[in-house]
């Protein structure tokens, strides 16, 4: 199964997941950012694709880059400040196996806490005032001292394992 593993990200958690992705596949399994990736994506059977959450939804390069995927297997996983069990989690997975075109066999997915940059967290602090939906709170500090810990050990044998699991439902081992 010819399979590659792109990912976008900003600050490097979306890499270094990927890269957690990449070392439980194949030895020599491609590991690229998704500006990089090669010209006959077609050929591979299997894409595994990471981005970032930006608002819920797939980070803008990424994006662009599922909209032009034509039908193969993918999985997906992703990095976001939120806690990974939330509805907005799983809505972010959601949102980023819509921009797929149809017909697209989503084969997994998977998505771990990543810290949140810190000059962001002092923008939105000076943009939202305390008070408003988006203000600072003791909650959303808390947020973030958690999600500067990640993507952590934990995450990242867990990103492992999603991948190996994938590659064997579909190369049908273990049966
Ligand atoms: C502009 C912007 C928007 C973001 N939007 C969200 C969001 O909607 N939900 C969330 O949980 N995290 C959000 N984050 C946090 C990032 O998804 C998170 O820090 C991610 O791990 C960054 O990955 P990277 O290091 O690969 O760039 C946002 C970050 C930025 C910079």
């Amino acid at each position: 199964m010819k399979t590659i593993v792109l990912y976008s990200s900003r600050t490097g958690n979306t890499k270094k997941v990927a890269q957690a992705v990449a070392g439980a596949l194949p030895a020599g399994t491609p590991c690229l950012p998704v500006a990089e990736a090669p010209s006959d994506i077609e050929a591979y059977d299997l894409v595994f694709l990471g981005y970032w959450v930006d608002r819920g939804t797939a980070n803008a390069e990424a994006k662009q880059f599922l909209e032009g995927l034509r039908p193969h297997h993918v999985a997906l996983f992703a990095t976001l400040g939120a806690d990974p069990k939330s509805a907005h989690a799983q809505q972010s997975l959601d949102e980023g196996a819509r921009i797929l075109p149809e017909g697209t066999d989503v084969v997994g997915t998977f998505i771990c806490q990543g810290a949140v940059d810190p000059k962001i967290i002092e923008m939105m602090y000076k943009q939202f005032p305390a008070g408003h939906p988006h203000g600072r709170t003791p909650e959303r500090d808390a947020r973030h001292a958690e999600a500067a810990k990640h993507p952590d050990e934990a995450d990242l044998k867990e990103a492992a394992e999603f991948a190996a699991a994938v590659l064997q439902r579909l190369e049908g081992g273990g049966q």
